[in-house]
């Protein structure tokens, strides 16, 4: 049964329909917004230089942008886009689908801001649990994780593949007890 509304009413989550966090007061110029359809090429531009050997086009974006209990927040800096996240629910569950931040951009809280937005907005729907794959070499990306409370619950091997090179997916979940605690 699908359980992924909100407190308040029943609506399936759709991106760019809820509001989004607001800036953080340590940098005002820093901010949150929930991305639509229309931010489809605005997502992939994102994606690209962050994930060169798996770059998602446009319109596979819009597609993921249209589909019901998606969530989609950019993070801009003086209103330019430097990072966004996907995420999708799905019963009681979530999925981070992807988490990015310009290579010039990084190291600056602003992936810890999108995931700490994400959160916030998952906990409306009474998610059980939060799930993402990340690839086992992915140092940044997991030490993000495990600071926002992630532990680790599987390995898929041979998941993810550059060139002739396979690595391993770790597959991390964040329960709910967890969820009160932003990173
Ligand atoms: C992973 C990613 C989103 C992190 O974004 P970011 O904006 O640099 O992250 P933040 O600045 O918010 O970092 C928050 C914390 O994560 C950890 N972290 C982030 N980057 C790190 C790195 N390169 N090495 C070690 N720890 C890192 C640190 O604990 C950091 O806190 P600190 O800066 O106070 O030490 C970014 O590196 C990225 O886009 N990578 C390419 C795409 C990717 O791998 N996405 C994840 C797919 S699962």
């Amino acid at each position: 049964m699908m359980s992924a509304s909100p407190d308040t009413d029943d609506t399936v989550p759709i991106a760019g329909c809820d509001p989004a966090p607001v800036s953080p007061e340590s940098r005002p110029t820093l901010g949150l917004r929930s991305a639509c359809a229309a931010d489809a090429a605005v997502l992939a531009a994102l994606h690209a230089p962050c994930f060169p050997e798996d770059p998602w086009s446009t319109a596979a974006m819009a597609t993921l942008l249209e589909s019901p209990g998606m969530l989609g927040l950019i993070a801009t800096d003086t209103d330019y886009p430097q990072g966004f996240i996907l995420c999708r629910l799905a019963a009681d569950e979530g999925e981070v689908l992807t988490l990015a931040v310009l290579p010039a951009a990084r190291r600056q809280g602003i992936g810890a801001l999108l995931l700490g937005g994400a959160l916030a907005w998952v906990r409306r729907y009474r998610v059980a649990t939060l799930f993402l794959e990340v690839a086992e070499d992915n140092e940044a990306a997991q030490a993000l994780y495990q600071a926002a409370g992630f532990v680790a619950v599987g390995r898929r091997p041979r998941y993810y593949q550059r060139g002739t090179v396979s690595v391993a997916a770790l597959v991390l979940a964040l329960p709910v007890p967890d969820l009160g605690s932003d990173p």
